[in-house]
């Protein structure tokens, strides 16, 4: 078994090449977080719903993002496959870490982020069936994705189901928390002057991008219960 093969003819079968691939594809899935965050933020408009119908009608309607959803599945698959992989290996054959060469500490981080990836693809799998599938499978030709959203974070699984987006978004918070610093590391972009920046920019994302989906929900159930 290859267990740093650098020398490796096929990169992807090394742990080398898998970390930098796990980067790849963390990149990828965090610069679709900030634009699935902007359209989710029109759910605030006081509209009845109506912009952020439009918006979700054409999500689901056009082509290019029908391809770029494509890639978005490709870009999980990848992620949670080589996940998997990079855990297995990492317990076989400490203590190389996800986010370092051999040697480097960080198997507690490497434990953490496989039991916080796990928890959100629960949480992913939830999602997508509670708005995807009910949209596209259950119910095709139901456009009224706003109502969707109300009714889950008013009274879903009778009250439970926004909380538990708000757990699931302080889970993503340590995620990529970690994740994002990480994936810069793996990708061997380790600079004096830049890697404390990155480190910075990173604390930022994770903790504004989780607060703003966790926002959203909190924000039904504020405005169900009459608090505001
Ligand atoms: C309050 C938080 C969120 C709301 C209200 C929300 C809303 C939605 C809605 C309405 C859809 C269906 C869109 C369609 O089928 O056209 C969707 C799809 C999706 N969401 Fe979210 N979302 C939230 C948070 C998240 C988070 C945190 C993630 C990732 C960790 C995520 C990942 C996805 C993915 C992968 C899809 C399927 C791809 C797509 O249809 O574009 N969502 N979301």
């Amino acid at each position: 078994m290859v267990q740093n093969g650098s020398s490796h003819p096929f990169i992807l079968a090394t742990s080398i090449g898998r970390k930098f691939l796990m980067s790849l594809s963390g990149l990828f899935l965090i610069s679709f977080l900030p634009v699935h965050l902007a359209g989710n933020l029109l759910l605030f408009k006081d509209d009845g719903g109506a912009a952020f119908d439009a918006y979700s009608h054409f999500m689901s309607t056009s082509v290019i993002i029908r391809v770029l959803e494509i890639a978005l599945v490709v870009g999980f698959l990848v992620h949670i496959i080589d996940g998997i992989l990079l855990t297995r290996r990492n317990k076989a054959a400490r203590p190389i870490s996800y986010s370092g060469g051999s040697g480097r500490v960080l198997s507690f981080f490497s434990k953490y982020m496989a039991l916080t990836g796990i928890l959100i693809l629960v949480y992913l799998v939830v999602h997508i069936n509670s708005y995807t599938l009910k949209h596209r499978i259950y119910e095709p030709g139901n456009l009224a994705f706003y109502e969707t959203v109300k009714v889950s974070f008013e009274t879903g699984w009778s009250g439970f189901y926004p909380w538990f987006y708000v757990i699931a978004m302080l889970l993503l918070g340590f995620h990529l928390n970690h994740g994002f610093q990480s994936a810069f590391q793996s990708l061997g972009l380790n600079h004096k002057k830049y890697t404390p920046l990155i480190k910075k920019l990173g604390l930022a994302y994770s903790v504004l991008i989780p607060l703003g989906f966790a926002a959203i929900p909190i924000f039904f159930q504020l405005r169900y219960h009459n608090i505001f």
